[in-house]
């Protein structure tokens, strides 16, 4: 018997209103019509279990605690020609709702299997539903804004590689993790033609109706703002490069008091690290980082609650209400990842983090939000 939930419990075990422990991993929320969407990723026991091997999960809610089964969203093909085929990896599902299509459109990093277990592919899956719940149809994957320039480098730095600078960028041996000798100005110029490598990614869409996706590009070393089409199945070919060189993961968007604002990760696999929150005016930038947004005790500081960011939920009718979300991953065991969900707080004119054994909306009462001079 489902027993019902009047408290966020962070890092515990999540059941949905059957009982059974929440598959949603690297997730993200749309909300639509009166009802919150869970999605995010299916994980299994044991070593393999980071590989897809069901799809996206989906859960449906209208208080945030209770979750219903919606089922899996978006199911891995059996069919081995099948680019989202059994086995391959797909990781942080964000799903919007596009108004002129009345399409729901969800995106998430594809790692086809065809690319072996190593996360080369760096691809973006996209795929679209009539309904929240699905069945989503996989459109097609893809590595954003090939043949683009970014908006803000200089003429000079729209050059493709010449072919000793490819030989030179290949010695460096770029993989995914930060090294000192990060090449700033090269690796964008080396995937003009292919297409910009995408990972951890996000989406957003904003007040104005347009819609963005943020990827961890460039090798994991910078990020991309990217503006996808009027469909929101494609980019629209207009992307911004933010932070080259400090390879930010993970990234969580919300928009307060006129402000872009980003909670991110540092770059070390399924390891928590220090989190980061940056800012911008735009979600074009300027970009600035304001440094660690946890407090807490040293351990709680440095590892960010042994969790690492994947979305920022407006709550609906709440003012100035963000709930952050993020995983506590279990590499060993995925399917024992656990969800760190914390109310976002205000100090000093900046969204900050702080623990919570155990929380509910309440914290958001009244004033609407959580300023806490
Ligand atoms: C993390 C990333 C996860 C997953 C993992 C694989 O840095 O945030 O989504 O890709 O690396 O090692």
């Amino acid at each position: 018997m489902h027993h019902r939930h009047t408290q966020f419990l962070p890092g515990q075990t999540w059941t949905d209103t059957h009982g059974q422990p929440i598959h949603a991993h690297g997730g993200g929320v749309l909300y639509h019509e009166g009802t919150y969407w869970w999605f995010g990723e299916h994980k299994v026991a044991g070593p393999d279990g980071n590989r897809a091997m069901v799809g996206v999960h989906v859960y449906a809610s209208e208080d945030l605690l209770n979750w219903r089964d919606a089922g899996i969203a978006l199911s891995v093909d059996e069919r081995p020609d099948s680019e989202i085929e059994k086995g391959c990896i797909i990781e942080r599902p964000k799903v919007l709702y596009n108004a002129r299509t009345h399409r729901f459109v969800m995106w998430f990093h594809l790692e086809p299997k065809s690319a072996g277990m190593s996360y080369d592919g760096a691809r973006s899956g996209v795929a679209v539903a009539e309904r929240p719940e699905g069945p989503y149809r996989f459109l097609h994957s893809l590595r954003p804004n090939a043949g683009m320039w970014p908006e803000n480098v200089q003429e000079a730095d729209k050059a493709p590689l010449s072919a000793p600078e490819q030989v030179e960028l290949a010695r460096l041996e770029l993989g995914g993790a930060p090294v000192p000798w990060y090449p700033r100005n090269r690796v964008y110029r080396r995937d003009l033609v292919s297409g910009q490598m995408a990972r951890d990614m996000t989406l957003f869409l904003d007040v104005d109706g347009r819609a963005y996706h943020l990827y961890a590009s460039e090798n994991n070393g910078t990020l991309h703002v990217s503006l996808l089409d009027a469909t929101f199945t494609r980019p629209a070919g207009r992307y911004v490069r933010v932070f080259p060189g400090r390879f930010h993961e993970a990234p969580a968007l919300m928009r307060w008091n006129d402000r872009y604002w980003l909670f991110s990760s540092d770059c070390t696999g399924w390891a928590p690290n220090t989190a980061r929150l940056s800012s911008a005016p735009q979600l074009w930038g300027p970009w600035t980082e304001h440094g660690n947004p946890c407090l807490g005790t040293g351990a709680q500081i440095a590892n960010s609650f042994a969790s690492q960011p994947t979305f920022v939920l407006p709550v609906q009718g709440r003012g100035d209400a963000f709930v952050y979300m993020a995983d506590r991953w279990c590499p060993q065991n995925p399917i024992d990842g656990r969800y760190v969900w914390l109310p976002v707080r205000f100090r000093h004119g900046l969204p900050i983090l702080e623990w919570c054994d155990a929380w509910s909306l309440d914290v958001f009462a009244s004033a609407g939000a959580v300023v806490d001079e």
